[in-house]
């Protein structure tokens, strides 16, 4: 019962995912993750907007994976940010660059976010990232 139940819920994740491509042609897929809420020109929101740009602006990583915090707790910003494997690097920062710039406008004013492109996915939050990636249904 429970192995059915899991199957439906999964099948039903699987739903939105499709709907939410269809109505958001820039992002396959996004979640505002509704953990919390930073106001405009907050500490939280500068601190934000410097780890978004130093990881859009990072030339020196070449492997595709972009792990970078800023600030003090708590308004101690995290970002993650990975490419598919096969993503060229030149594709992967345009991917990157433009996550960082969107995800900030679908998700105004939340703490923590993710979203997902062909060829990368960001993530951001106030909680450090790599405690709470078994949140995610994507990292089965
Ligand atoms: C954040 O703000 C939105 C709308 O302004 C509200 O619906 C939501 O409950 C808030 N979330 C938290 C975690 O405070
Ligand atoms: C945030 O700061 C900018 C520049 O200092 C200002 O133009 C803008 O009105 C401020 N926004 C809010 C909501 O305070
Ligand atoms: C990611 O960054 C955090 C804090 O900046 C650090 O503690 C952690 O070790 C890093 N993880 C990896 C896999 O680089
Ligand atoms: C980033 O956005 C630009 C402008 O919309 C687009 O031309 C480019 O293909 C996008 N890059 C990726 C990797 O999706």
């Amino acid at each position: 019962m429970a192995m059915v139940s899991s199957r439906l819920v999964f099948l039903f994740s699987i739903c939105i995912l499709i709907s939410q491509a269809i109505a958001q042609p820039n992002f396959l897929y996004y979640s505002c993750l509704d953990k919390g809420n930073y106001t405009s020109n907050s500490t939280y929101n500068t601190n934000l907007n410097q780890v978004l740009s130093s990881l859009s602006s990072n030339t020196e990583i070449e492997y595709g994976f972009y792990n970078f915090s800023y600030g003090k707790s708590p308004d101690k910003v995290y970002s993650l940010g990975l490419c598919r494997g096969d993503a060229k690097l030149d594709i992967c920062r345009s991917c990157l660059n433009n996550a960082t710039n969107l995800l900030p406008l679908l998700c105004s004013n939340q703490k923590e976010a993710i979203g997902w492109y062909d060829y990368c996915m960001l993530r951001y939050s106030f909680r450090d990232i790599f405690n709470i990636m078994e949140d995610s249904p994507f990292y089965m």
